[in-house]
């Protein structure tokens, strides 16, 4: 069975819809892949309790313990490796980044390039970055919208798998066209992993 390992941050609404998916659409007997693991880098994540409610194991690489006594870059760098060091123990085929919110270095990335695709909340390569709502709405855009993109060095570049476009309504707040992109975000994240799936057991 080829496993995937996801990486959260906070809610895990996507990690929730991915856990689903796979699910309701059978990816184990379609493609041979099941979810075996969800890492977050908060231990106060939410979505690990629904995880481990779910039967899936359950880790924390907290990045602030890394801090002490190293510089931002080292403290990055040994963060990364204990992240690595995780996620390599499951040798999973697929790491799915959702909602994790660490800048990855070009060391850790390396190591999963290929195979590690990431869910951002704008119609890339427009507003890589943080806060793509509200500079999606100060800069007057009529649509926005997420992808799914495969993982690069450079941060919210990489390859586009998957996209949807979400129209930006008068009166719009950053919260309510971020509530409006996260239903769409529950609908291509899982299609996209579904036809990387696809095309790496093709
Ligand atoms: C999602 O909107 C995701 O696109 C975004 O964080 C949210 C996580 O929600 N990701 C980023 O901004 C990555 N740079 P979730 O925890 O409910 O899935």
């Amino acid at each position: 069975m080829r496993k995937i390992v996801i990486l959260i941050s906070g809610g895990g609404s996507n990690m929730k819809a991915l856990v689903q998916t796979s699910r309701s659409n059978r990816w184990a007997e379609r493609f041979g892949a099941e979810i075996a693991a969800v890492i977050s880098n908060k231990a106060n994540a939410s979505g690990l309790a629904w995880a481990a409610s779910e039967g899936i194991a359950t880790t924390v690489v907290d990045h602030k313990a890394f801090a002490a006594g190293r510089s931002p870059q080292e403290a990055r760098e040994a963060f990364d490796a204990a992240l690595a060091a995780e996620i390599h123990r499951h040798n999973p085929s697929l790491v799915l980044l959702a909602g994790f919110m660490r800048i990855l270095t070009p060391g850790f990335v390396r190591q999963f390039e290929g195979r590690m695709l990431n869910i951002h909340p704008s119609l890339l390569p427009a507003f890589p970055g943080l806060h793509t709502h509200q500079r999606a709405i100060d800069a007057g855009c009529k649509f926005a919208g997420a992808t799914v993109h495969g993982v690069t060095a450079e941060l919210d570049h990489g390859p586009i798998w998957e996209q949807a476009v979400v129209p930006v309504l008068p009166g719009d707040t950053a919260d309510t066209l971020a509530a409006r992109v996260l239903t769409q975000e529950h609908l291509i994240y899982p299609r996209a992993v579904e036809r990387w799936l696809a095309k790496s057991s093709a």
